[in-house]
């Protein structure tokens, strides 16, 4: 197979996951499409445990980058924990198996109801983003009659040259809080009969390249635990958070989980925590696909477009953040037009591709839009009341549907 992605590429001019023909897939389940493969999970996952094997990180992947069931199922038999952010997806993660022992609970705001819920299955610790929720936690924890495990989410202030909506390490940025405040927040914990700091937590961003923001990071943030500990608050957990970038392009190399371990092992052992890991779209980006159908060429005097059946509400980063996402055709052949790539939806942003290099397709023939693996499903909507596509596994040589397409009923179940 001539990879375009690892276990994705071409063999004898057809586009196959692992054993199976992309087309064989759509014929049977339809597009447009989601297909991933297990085994490029897997891979993508074992990286970053070698990478840190010395170390042995609790990897807590984050349940926001692909949160299908089946998904978080193989992540757990490969030992990993999750990072979440709602107790929709506490709730995915326990039902995947994943025991609440390896499950972080994060984001700027969460609800009383599903602090609860996390207090109630004994998560591992929540990582805190404002004073307002530490007391909130603390409130709901007394009512329980629990102690709450709590990190506070910290910000470095370090710019991880990312795209701006993906950025959260910055000043001026919603999450996390500044090193005073967290100290302040450490002591209120101390002191608190139902609150108890084990860890501390920091994430950056997303889709990270320059691996030397990590380590000015991790240098940061290390300063304050050893100040924590003068303070007499011992902290056992390291959260770096995810934030580990992938290639886009097939002809880029991706930068290496290595290269992440030589960042921040040296701190972890210096301060003999646990490192916590939270990545998503490392393990899950360039293991995924969006299989979709031309419907139309339609050729104007300036362009020849090819409109596919997908569109922005099944894959939202092109049109969100300009994201580029690699296209091929399934069925490869001489590369021979421009093609401008877009969905049927009804918005000009609902565009894939612009001007690039494919053969002469034909109506009915498929695509491929790469790397979709990671916040492909999971930004999906119902916006111009289209139904969400449905996923398929490949393992190997054979291939199952792990969520069903929705249907026109599903789309109105909820409006009686
Ligand atoms: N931990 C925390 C606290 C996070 O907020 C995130 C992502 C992660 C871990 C996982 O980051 P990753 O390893 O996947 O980079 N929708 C955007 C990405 C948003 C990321 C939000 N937080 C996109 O499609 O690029």
């Amino acid at each position: 197979m001539r990879e375009i992605f690892p276990f994705i590429g071409h063999k004898e001019g057809e586009l196959f996951i692992e054993g199976v023909r992309a087309e064989e897939i759509a014929r049977e389940v339809g597009t447009p499409l989601y297909v991933y493969s297990r085994k490029a999970i897997e891979e993508a996952y074992r990286e970053i445990e070698e990478a840190f094997k010395e170390v042995n990180p609790l990897i807590a992947f984050a349940v926001k980058s692909n949160s299908n069931v089946h998904v978080l199922k193989l992540l757990k038999e490969l030992g990993a924990g999750a990072d979440t952010v709602s107790a929709g997806e506490i709730y995915r993660a326990i039902t995947a198996g994943i025991e609440p022992k390896k499950i972080l609970f994060a984001g700027v705001g969460k609800r009383e109801e599903e602090i609860e819920f996390a207090l109630d299955r004994g998560i591992l610790m929540f990582n805190v983003e404002s004073e307002g929720e530490l007391y909130k936690i603390e409130e709901v924890a007394k009512r329980l009659g629990k102690v709450a495990p709590i990190a506070v989410r910290v910000n470095p202030e370090v710019d991880p040259k990312t795209h701006p909506y993906i950025a959260t390490g910055l000043k001026s940025s919603k999450f996390g809080v500044d090193f005073g405040t967290a100290l302040k927040m450490y002591e209120r914990a101390k002191e608190s009969k139902y609150l108890k700091p084990v860890g501390i937590h920091f994430h950056i961003g997303s889709q990270i390249t320059d691996i030397s923001v990590f380590s000015q990071a991790a240098q940061k943030v290390k300063e304050l635990v050893k100040e924590l500990g003068s303070r007499g608050i011992e902290i056992e957990y390291f959260d770096a958070g995810g934030g580990l970038g992938i290639n886009y392009r097939p002809d880029e190399k991706p930068v290496s989980a290595g290269e992440l371990a030589r960042a921040l092992i040296p701190h972890v052992k210096e301060l003999k925590c646990r490192l916590i890991l939270e990545p998503g779209r490392r393990i899950v980006g360039n293991a995924g696909v969006l299989i979709t159908e031309l419907l139309y060429r339609k050729e104007t005097p300036e362009k020849l477009f090819y409109i596919v059946d997908a569109g922005m509400n099944d894959l939202a980063r092109p049109s969100l953040y300009k994201a580029y996402h690699h296209i091929e055709a399934v069925r490869g052949g001489e590369k021979k037009v421009k093609a401008t790539i877009v969905g049927p939806i009804c918005e000009s942003g609902d565009l894939f591709g612009e001007g690039r290099e494919l053969p002469e397709m034909k109506e009915g023939e498929l695509l491929a839009i790469f790397s979709a693996g990671a916040y492909g499903f999971t930004m999906a909507s119902n916006y111009n009341s289209r139904p969400r596509p449905a996923e398929v596994l490949v393992e190997g040589d054979s291939f199952r549907v792990i969520r069903q397409r929705e249907t026109l009923a599903d789309l109105i179940s909820r409006e009686f």
